[in-house]
């Protein structure tokens, strides 16, 4: 898909790996819908940044915890531009600590209704506004659903929900829509941690390094750009999937 004049819907592109998405994207001439939830500073910073790009971008705020927001979210961004996203990107996720056996339905819910039940509903909306025009969804899912976390187990197991609803998209939307996946590593620190922390986490893996959010936009952009991917998860995790958990 050709970037440059296309429409993207960010979910979670005010910061962090959602706005380096946003701005690689945009960078490629696309203009940007940068949903946000409750970083409106940070959205219009974002949207200040992609001004230099010469492209459109807008805020659309939602609680993506609410299904029938997230639902609704495709058809604000078409009234707000005054045409449908022909790019949707799945960012937005709590990363909320639980185990299995402290693990409420309450929690439970609440991590599927943020990490897999709006990505889910964002994009049947998404590809029913597109209608026969081309489209392309990147979910963006997490390298530990193959070695699942102890401590964060209603999220990674939504995750592995969005890694299967990834193929099955795929399967469903094809060939106007395609549905692909970038699965992360260590790639910044955990809200809340610092540098030293992720740096740990780095240490033990292959590349030995935190990865940042460039590697991640530019996945994103080849999946958005290249025509002959559906179905696919890609892992950005500087060769974490090869240790041990
Ligand atoms: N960072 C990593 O190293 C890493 C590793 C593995 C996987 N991932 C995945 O990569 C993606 C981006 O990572 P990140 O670290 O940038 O994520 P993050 O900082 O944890 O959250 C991304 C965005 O999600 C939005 N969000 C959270 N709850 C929301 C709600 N109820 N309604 C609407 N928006 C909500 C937030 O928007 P507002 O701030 O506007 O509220 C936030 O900016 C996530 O899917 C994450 O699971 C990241």
């Amino acid at each position: 898909m050709e970037l440059n004049g296309a429409l993207a819907l960010i979910t979670g592109g005010a910061r962090r790996v959602g706005r380096a998405i946003a701005l690689e994207l945009g960078a490629a001439g696309a203009d940007i819908a940068v949903h946000y939830g409750r970083s409106e500073a940070e959205a219009t910073e974002t949207i200040e940044d992609l001004a230099a790009h010469g492209v459109t971008a807008h805020p659309v705020q939602a609680d993506l915890s609410d299904l029938d927001s997230a639902a609704t979210l495709p058809d604000r961004v078409h009234k707000t531009f005054g045409r449908p996203a022909n790019v949707l990107v799945n960012s937005a996720s709590g990363f909320p600590t639980d185990s299995l056996a402290e693990a409420t339905p309450e929690g439970w819910r609440a991590a599927h209704a943020l990490t897999l039940e709006a990505p889910v509903f964002l994009t049947q909306s998404f590809a029913r506004l597109l209608g026969e025009e081309p489209g392309a969804v990147v979910n963006i899912t997490d390298v530990r659903t193959a070695t699942p976390y102890r401590t964060h187990f209603s999220y990674i197991v939504a995750k592995g929900g969005l890694d299967t609803f990834t193929k099955a998209a795929a399967v469903a939307l094809g060939p106007t829509v395609r549905v692909n996946a970038v699965a992360l590593g260590v790639i910044l620190p955990p809200p809340g941690e610092d540098a030293a922390f992720a740096e740990k986490l780095a240490a033990r893996l292959p590349l030995q390094r935190v990865g940042g959010t460039d590697p991640v936009a530019r996945a994103v952009r080849f999946l958005v750009e290249d025509d002959f991917i559906t179905g696919e998860i890609v892992r950005i995790d500087g060769g974490g999937h090869l240790i041990p958990a």
